[in-house]
């Protein structure tokens, strides 16, 4: 054959390779997950996640600014509430812990991207997801509260709302409410393709859940791919400004064809299971933990991601800086 094909031509040195390389991860695209705990003065390792910390109230606002000079410009909002109840009311409350974190963190850090994580399972004592009856979630009261628990982030100051519950039409719900409101300027970014997955126990651990049921009445189940392709096409009919799909790196497949089917800007959640996996196989000296973050993340970027959620946003923030943005 002439002439003749010789791919090792472009990847002769690092400058070729970079003038050629395809996929580049960006510091602005990135989000990095944030629990505040209402029970703590100061701030707590979590040990199912090496790296990260359940932050103390009364430090948010230092710890967003030094987030923000670090170049995090999004974070999503877990909170760990002192008292929780049977069906979640507690974050409903005008004033209430949920409320005020937002505010809080709005008011400290004005141009960094406040995004509320809206579900009801680190509000209720069971850990489910909304309002139980009869053992089961039901769906109609929860999006009642969800779409409330929407309004509240919103006007508490969230740029972004991002109702993570797998209730059937939550996102209409919360459109409507939104604008209702006027608040028709707020994007929802919608869990619309959340899999049913053990790889978020970690999590659990992170937020304090003692949730013993299961999440399959809601959730997709992972053996579904058509399911998982129709569930985000309903979120967009229904107003998401946002797709997402979780967990990413073990849903490539479906990230890739969700990229290939909406215009809308596809987020990408790296779950804890796979945060803590690839960081517990460092740590047993199996891993390299910059190698196998860089090459995580660039992946679930080349299958179609815009926007990727991460425990490491920090960490890779901090590599590519080093590294002149070479990564
Ligand atoms: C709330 C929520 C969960 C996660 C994000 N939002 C837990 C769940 O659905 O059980 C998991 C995130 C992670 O594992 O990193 N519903």
């Amino acid at each position: 054959m002439f002439p003749s094909t010789r791919l090792r031509r472009l990847r002769r040195n690092a400058a070729l390779r970079h003038l050629t390389q395809e996929t580049y991860l960006h510091p602005h695209q990135f989000i990095y997950p944030i629990f505040v705990d209402e029970n703590l003065k100061e701030n707590k390792a979590i040990a199912s996640l090496p790296g990260q910390y359940r932050i103390a109230e009364a430090v948010l606002p230092q710890y967003l600014q030094q987030l923000y000079a670090e170049g995090i410009r999004a974070v999503l909002l877990f909170g760990i509430p002192k008292k929780k109840d049977a069906d979640g009311l507690l974050s409903l409350e005008k004033e209430g812990f949920l409320a005020r974190i937002i505010h809080n963190a709005k008011t400290a850090t004005p141009e960094m991207l406040i995004i509320s994580d809206n579900c009801f399972c680190e509000y209720t004592q069971s850990g489910d997801c909304g309002v139980t009856r009869k053992g089961c979630v039901d769906n109609d009261l929860t999006l009642k509260n969800l779409a409330q628990q929407a309004v509240l982030c919103a006007q508490a100051g969230a740029d972004i709302v991002a109702p993570s519950a797998m209730m059937d039409g939550q996102v209409q719900a919360i459109r409507k409410a939104l604008d209702k409101e006027g608040l028709y300027e707020t994007p929802i970014m919608a869990y619309s393709t959340k899999f049913c997955s053990s790889f978020y126990s970690p999590f659990r651990e992170a937020v304090d859940s003692h949730f013993l049921g299961h999440r399959a009445s809601y959730q997709i189940p992972f053996p579904n791919s058509k399911e998982a392709l129709y569930e985000s096409a309903l979120d967009e009919a229904e107003g998401a400004d946002f797709l997402m799909v979780k967990p990413a790196g073990l849903n490539l497949d479906i990230l890739h064809q969700i990229s290939t089917q909406t215009q809308l800007p596809v987020v990408a959640y790296q779950v804890s299971g796979e945060y803590a996996s690839l960081q517990f196989a460092a740590q047993a000296g199996v891993l390299d933990i910059d190698a196998a973050m860089v090459e995580s993340l660039t992946c679930i970027k080349r299958a179609g991601a815009r926007v990727i959620i991460t425990y490491f946003a920090r960490a890779l923030i901090k590599l590519l800086e080093e590294q002149g943005n070479h990564v």
